[in-house]
């Protein structure tokens, strides 16, 4: 877990080592423009100059590196440095087929960018390639959360030595049954997961999402047996989380190890864009103390 919304930016950069190479899944994070009217605290803009070091070192030391879509909490920005980045294996999401118009200007730009430093990009939408005794296996395209306006995604399976790890993605919860059907497929242990959207519930995420959200994910936990859900990215923008998905924890309870990125990692929460409000109330800045 190498950056991610519990840990203080937007993000899902996740780092896998197996036996036979070493992968890093999205090299980018970012900060929410607003949350409650705020703008980003300057400790959030720390956070995020942290995280960006941490995703370019981790990089540098892995064989791949898997883009899952073209958002910018995924890839880096335009006019970022992305020298470490060179000469690299870059697995990527289908930059033409099954996107939308923004994310495939987007696409385009960091393509041209990854040109320049001599990156070696391959679309790997639906397929698997092998590496050494690593299997790794893509989902066909699935839709963004629970609007397709907003693109596709590869949900991206990585197995070793009997052991299978996902990564889902932005599904904000898995929202729609396609978007369960690779996890459910693949037999995880371990699942990766991009959490419902609650801090949008009744806005851009409806009561029905959600429901939708927890019948998917209980199916997934009692068909696959998966031992470790890390629930986070969208989630973990919701400080109230727990208290909304108080009868689904419980139900799964003592079925599944339910954590986010940060307490997988044995690390305290830090969800900053949660805790916004509350940032700018304490730490004013320019304040003498
Ligand atoms: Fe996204
Ligand atoms: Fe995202």
């Amino acid at each position: 877990m190498i950056a991610f919304d519990s840990l203080g930016t937007r993000s899902m950069s996740t780092y896998i080592a197996t036996k036979s190479t070493s992968i890093l899944i999205d090299p980018g994070s970012a900060l929410g423009p607003r949350r409650y009217g705020l703008p980003p605290h300057p400790i959030e803009y720390e956070k995020l100059k942290e995280h960006k070091e941490r995703i370019s070192d981790m990089a540098r030391e892995s064989d791949i590196i898997v883009v899952t879509h073209y958002h910018y909490d995924h890839i880096p920005r335009p006019g970022e440095d992305i020298s470490w980045l060179s000469r690299k294996k870059i697995l990527i999401k289908d930059p033409h087929h099954n996107i939308n118009y923004s994310q495939r200007m987007r696409a385009g730009i960091f393509l041209e960018n990854l040109k320049k430093v001599d990156a070696d990009v391959e679309v790997v939408d639906g397929r698997e390639l092998v590496f050494g005794g690593c299997r790794l296996a893509f989902s066909e395209p699935l839709q963004h959360g629970n609007d397709s306006r907003l693109g596709y995604v590869l949900q991206v399976m990585v197995h070793e030595a009997g052991e299978t790890v996902i990564h889902t993605s932005d599904v904000e919860g898995i929202v729609v049954e396609e978007q369960a059907r690779f996890i459910i497929s693949n037999m995880p242990q371990i699942v990766v997961c991009d959490g419902p959207m609650t801090y949008m519930l009744g806005d851009k995420y409806s009561k029905e999402d959600l429901k939708k959200s927890m019948r998917n994910l209980k199916k997934i936990i009692k068909k696959t047996g998966v031992e470790t859900l890390i629930l986070d990215h969208h989630l973990a923008r919701d400080r109230d989380w727990r208290i909304k998905l108080k009868d689904f924890l419980e139900e799964v309870r003592d079925m599944v190890e339910i954590k986010t990125a940060a307490s997988y990692m044995g690390l305290p929460e830090q969800s900053l864009e949660s805790m916004r409000d509350t940032l700018w109330k304490l730490y004013k800045v320019g304040e003498e103390d």
